[in-house]
């Protein structure tokens, strides 16, 4: 997202809170560990690096980083017990390694994935693991695809803001930093959006970066409203539905890891 966007972490909690639950899912596949120490690479409002602080005990410790100031703030206000850091997470320097390092649905979000790769295999022991979810090919590409439209009828050039990378791709990727990929998957989830105006609150809190081109972003979010009512909306139960296609894997940090600067 650009530098000067942020999230609105009321609206974010309100109406798209099957992020957060959809990440509980994720924890299964963390498994957090009495004693370990974990990082939540773009934690948001903070509930799942609570639901990690809590597995880990006090013996360890969760620490929540998110470019969000809006976010953090929220996240230290929920849970003023806990750690948060509004920190990018291509500069993020901690000073003891991590057992693990955390992200749900906030990768996708970031410009240099080699400087995040670098940054996450750097905050790692060796032998720690990355274990993580985002946006695959094709993901929310209904949405994209009628903005696009839309954009292309009124003469506008619209840029998705995201990195959706293929499996391959990122398998490679995560290679190229020093790990060893023990588990990807690919599937698809429909998820539906809150209530008759899903699709208008998630464009709103998401697609900022999206609409950037358009003179009247509200008018362009009606537009694609209309474009998207016929296929994705369910006038019974008053409902969007859009299928999120998704990447998640879990990679472990080889010991040899040039990046790895705890041995
Ligand atoms: C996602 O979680 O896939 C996502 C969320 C917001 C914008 C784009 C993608």
């Amino acid at each position: 997202m650009s530098d000067d966007a942020d999230f609105d972490p009321a609206a974010y909690d309100d109406c798209q809170s099957f992020v957060v639950e959809y990440g509980r899912e994720l924890l299964d596949v963390l498994d957090p560990r009495p004693g370990e120490r974990i990082l939540d690479l773009g934690c948001g409002t903070g509930h799942l690096t609570a639901e990690i602080d809590a597995a880990v005990g006090e013996a360890g410790a969760a620490i929540g980083i998110d470019a969000s100031p809006a976010m953090v703030a929220e996240a230290r206000e929920t849970y003023p017990d806990r750690e948060f850091a509004r920190v990018d997470a291509t500069a993020f320097e901690p000073t003891d390694p991590f057992d693990a390092v955390f992200s749900n649905a906030a990768l996708h979000w970031i410009d240099d994935q080699n400087a995040a790769l670098a940054a996450v295999a750097d905050a790692l022991r060796p032998g720690g693991r990355f274990v993580a979810e985002l946006g695959t090919t094709g993901n929310v590409a209904a949405i994209v695809d009628a903005v696009r439209a839309e954009g292309r009828a009124r003469g506008v050039q619209v840029e998705a803001p995201w990195h959706f990378p293929s499996l391959g791709d990122y398998a490679t990727r995560l290679e190229s930093h020093g790990f060893e990929v023990r588990l990807a998957r690919v599937f698809e989830r429909e998820t539906t959006l809150d209530g008759p105006d899903g699709l208008e609150s998630w464009l709103d809190q998401f697609g900022d970066d999206l609409l950037a081109a358009f003179d009247d972003p509200a008018d362009a979010i009606t537009a694609v409203e209309d474009r998207l009512r016929s296929t994705h909306y369910d006038s019974g139960a008053e409902e969007w539905t859009v299928t999120y296609r998704r990447l998640q894997f879990r990679a472990i940090l080889s010991a040899e890891s040039p990046y790895s600067s705890s041995q």
